[in-house]
């Protein structure tokens, strides 16, 4: 599966409605909004009220990446909020299992995500149990950083432990995906491209959205 995400994080704001149409009519095919709290990552961001209220505009999966510490306490509300896939970072789940189960009876797909300096080997006993492994491509914080070569590495092995294991799981990477690092990400096995300036800081959202799958099935 090949799948365009843009990262509301590098939309502005002030007309969010308008950004989440606008590149909705350009060809996305998720809304990635990142939970940011100011203690795990360095930048605060939204809310579950900003889920809701970007629910209303689109139809597309709501693809919520929470970087934020004790993931579980916000849990149902991100998935009343109506998000469709809700993805928690290893670093900050003490029970990852449990985690992972509380998002799925909550009623929302569950992801996990790797900070670059996260080995894919810490995923192995829960990975039948998620829908989606996000890798990140960059620490998580801002958009706008350059791409970690080391990422490729990472995406490889978790194809072949998805293979090896038989499983569906989809992968996605995060942080410094443009028209130039997005071929090599595809073809190191990633289903899911999210991209944050990549589009939102083009003109031409169609354009820049059409550039990303072209160079992802050249
Ligand atoms: C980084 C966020 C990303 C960010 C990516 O912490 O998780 O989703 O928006 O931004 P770009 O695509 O500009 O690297
Ligand atoms: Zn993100």
């Amino acid at each position: 599966m090949r799948l365009i995400a843009p990262s509301l994080l590098a939309a502005d704001f002030a007309r969010l409605g308008e950004e989440v149409r606008a590149v909705e009519a350009a060809g996305a095919d998720w809304i990635h909004v990142d939970v940011m709290d100011g203690h795990f990552v360095p930048n605060i961001t939204f809310g579950p009220a900003v889920v809701e209220a970007v629910r209303r505009v689109t139809r597309l999966p709501l693809d919520v990446h929470l970087m934020i510490t004790e993931p579980d306490r916000y849990v149902a509300d991100f998935a009343r909020a109506g998000a469709s896939y809700i993805s928690v970072h290893v670093e900050t789940c003490a029970h990852l299992h449990r985690s992972v189960h509380l998002i799925r009876d909550a009623g929302a797909r569950p992801g996990v995500v790797l900070n670059p300096a996260t080995p894919v080997e810490t995923l192995e006993w829960v990975i039948a149990d998620v829908d989606l492994v996000l890798v990140m491509g960059v620490n998580p914080g801002f958009g706008g950083q350059a791409f970690i070569p080391s990422s490729l590495d990472k995406v490889r092995r978790l194809r072949r432990l998805i293979t090896e294991k038989g499983l569906q799981t989809l992968i996605e990477v995060d942080g410094g995906v443009s028209a130039k690092t997005v071929g090599s990400i595809a073809a190191a096995g990633a289903d899911v491209f999210v991209a944050g300036s990549a589009i939102f800081n083009s003109d031409d959202y169609p354009a820049a959205i059409r550039s990303l799958k072209e160079s992802v099935t050249a």
